[in-house]
């Protein structure tokens, strides 16, 4: 038997989830099954989609969830993206020592069957990358600008959240595309790193009461294309800025994914028609089969410091919830991250 520590999901999030919707737990894992795999989790990944299944949450008495990336279950640790070793295997496929993938985030050590795992080749990207840059988040930031937005030399690229995971990988992608990139974010501490990664014009919003200005200031000539991972005045003003047929992408809109009240959605579609602007949704997991080659181009621009990361760690199983709310209210600069071990 070896001894782990999970957090599970005390009680169902009512609006923002709060500390007390969360419990440590003490588990033994029996050794794994034929068929089976146990992991020791280096790494969880925190993200906000995360927020929404804590926030749909059902009882343990619902049918299973169709998808691993569903709803979290009341009572059970849920699912997040994680990086471990592998630590005993019951199946041919892995052997002890073996870098994995899993959605079995918030726990030390966990049996799974072999097929719930991926292996992951250990080499240029450190262990942590392939739950960031290396993962769904690179993958969201590379697709979105290059296949997408499809971003050119020349043309002014707007990003938000910018100072996030997928936004500072954007900003810095469409920097080596040869675009000039304005990006916001929140506080002057990620006004600073936007500044250092190379970001043309930086706006904080949390100083800027008229993001319209804000804009009018550092694009004079508006912008060709919108990578939106905010949405609410975000937004409103990403279409005020839009040159006509300025393309929209529509990553993630946080405002109103921790469970708070969301910013109203802009009222200024009429932009849309009289610019002739294309707005697009974006699922990252439509582009899974370019994981490969992202993984080998970051890694080169990673060398050549053409890609630079920052990571807000968070250190310890217990806390994973603390990664989790401060996520929720822009705590983090770059990945957000857990060390488990
Ligand atoms: N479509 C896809 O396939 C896909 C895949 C991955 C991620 N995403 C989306 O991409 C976006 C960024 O994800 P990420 O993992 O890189 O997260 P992140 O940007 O590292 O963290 C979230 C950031 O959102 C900002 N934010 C702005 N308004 C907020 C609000 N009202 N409430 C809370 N936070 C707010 C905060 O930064 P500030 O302090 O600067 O406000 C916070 O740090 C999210 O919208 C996510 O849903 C989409």
């Amino acid at each position: 038997m070896t001894i782990s520590r999970e957090i599970r999901l005390r009680a169902k999030p009512n609006g923002a989830p709060v500390p007390s919707d969360f419990e440590l737990a003490t588990v033994d894992v029996p050794p794994p099954g034929p068929g089976e795999v146990q992991v020791r989790n280096l790494w969880m990944s925190v993200d906000p989609w995360m927020l929404r299944a804590l926030r749909e949450a059902v009882g343990p008495e619902a049918p299973p969830q169709p998808s691993r990336f569903g709803s979290s279950v009341v009572g059970k640790a849920p699912h997040a993206n994680a990086v471990g070793e592998v630590i005993a295997s019951g199946d041919p496929q892995f052997t002890v020592g073996d870098l994995v993938l899993s959605l079995d985030g918030w726990r030390e050590v966990f049996n799974t069957p072999a097929k719930d795992l991926e292996r992951l080749t250990p080499g240029r990207l450190p262990p942590q990358a392939y739950l960031g840059v290396g993962g769904l988040t690179g993958l969201a930031a590379y697709a979105g600008v290059t296949r997408v937005l499809d971003v050119k030399a020349g043309e002014t690229l707007l990003v938000t959240a910018a100072a996030g995971a997928v936004g500072s990988t954007a900003c810095q992608i469409a920097k080596i595309r040869g675009a000039t990139v304005i990006g916001s974010a929140g506080g002057p501490e990620k006004a600073a790193f936007l500044k250092e990664i190379g970001v043309d014009g930086v706006i904080d919003y949390k100083v800027e009461p008229d993001l319209d200005a804000a804009l009018a200031r550092v694009a004079p000539g508006g912008v060709d294309a919108v990578f939106e991972n905010v949405g609410g005045r975000h937004l409103a003003a990403g279409l005020n800025a839009a040159k006509p047929f300025a393309r929209v992408l529509l990553c993630g809109l946080m405002t109103g994914m921790a469970g708070g009240a969301s910013e109203p959605v802009p009222a200024n579609l009429m932009r849309v028609v009289r610019q002739r602007i294309r707005i697009e949704g974006f699922s990252a997991g439509d582009h899974f089969g370019e994981m490969p080659t992202l993984r080998a181009l970051l890694a080169d621009w990673l060398e050549t410091g053409q890609l630079q990361l920052r990571d807000t760690v968070a250190e310890g199983i217990e806390a994973a919830p603390g990664a989790l709310l401060g996520l929720a209210t822009g705590a983090n600069v770059g990945k957000m991250l857990v060390k488990l071990c």
